[in-house]
């Protein structure tokens, strides 16, 4: 599996992932309300991801296997994580954690000291899973709502990546 950087051609193929994954996984967060439904997947339309792709300020990056999509990750320079949506039928295959340690390596990248998201109800045990925290109540559209959540970057495994980084650059490790 491939992460790379997203470009306009993936916007059709993109914007179904998050869609598929939203209606077929997040039954927690919905409930099956299709007004719920059409409020979160309004703006997950092949339009909605072409601009994302394009905007200046951000990072959208795609996990891609056999040439076809299977996650959909987003970052904006200011250290959110907009977006981490697995294909439902590669689910629990490693795809949103390869996404997720992706988009926090390049907020690191951008000097950015701490992570922050807001959570589905679906996805919380998967954030708390991979170091982040509840940081503060959670938000509610209507009859959705989700969970701020944050992680720092700085801790020892961001200082060992420095600290090798540096040492590589000084020809003191292969
Ligand atoms: C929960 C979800 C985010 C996990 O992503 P994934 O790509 O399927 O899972 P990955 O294989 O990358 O991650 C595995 C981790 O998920 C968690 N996980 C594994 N099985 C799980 C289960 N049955 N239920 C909940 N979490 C589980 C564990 O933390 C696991 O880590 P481990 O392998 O170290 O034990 C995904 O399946 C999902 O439901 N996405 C719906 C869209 C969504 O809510 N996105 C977040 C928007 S904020």
């Amino acid at each position: 599996m491939l992460i790379r950087s997203a470009d306009v051609t993936d916007a059709e193929a993109a914007a179904s992932v998050p869609r598929r994954s939203i209606r077929e996984l997040c039954a927690l967060d919905h409930g099956g309300d299709e007004k719920a439904l059409g409020q979160w997947l309004g703006n997950k339309t092949p339009g909605h991801v072409r601009s994302w792709i394009e905007a200046p300020d951000g990072r959208i990056v795609v996990a891609e296997q056999g040439g076809v999509i299977l996650g959909v990750g987003g970052a904006s320079r200011g250290g959110v994580i907009t977006l981490n949506y697995v294909a439902p039928e590669a689910r629990f295959k490693g795809v949103s954690k390869a996404i997720l340690a992706s988009l926090e390596a390049c907020l690191r990248d951008l000097g950015c000291a701490q992570s922050r998201l807001t959570s589905t109800r679906t996805a919380h045990a998967f954030y708390l899973a991979a170091g982040y925290e509840d940081a503060g109540q959670p938000e509610f559209w209507g009859k959705l709502s989700g969970q701020p959540m944050k992680k720092s970057l700085q801790g020892p495994d961001a200082l060992a990546k420095v600290v090798s980084g540096a040492c590589r650059l000084l020809g003191r490790m292969p």
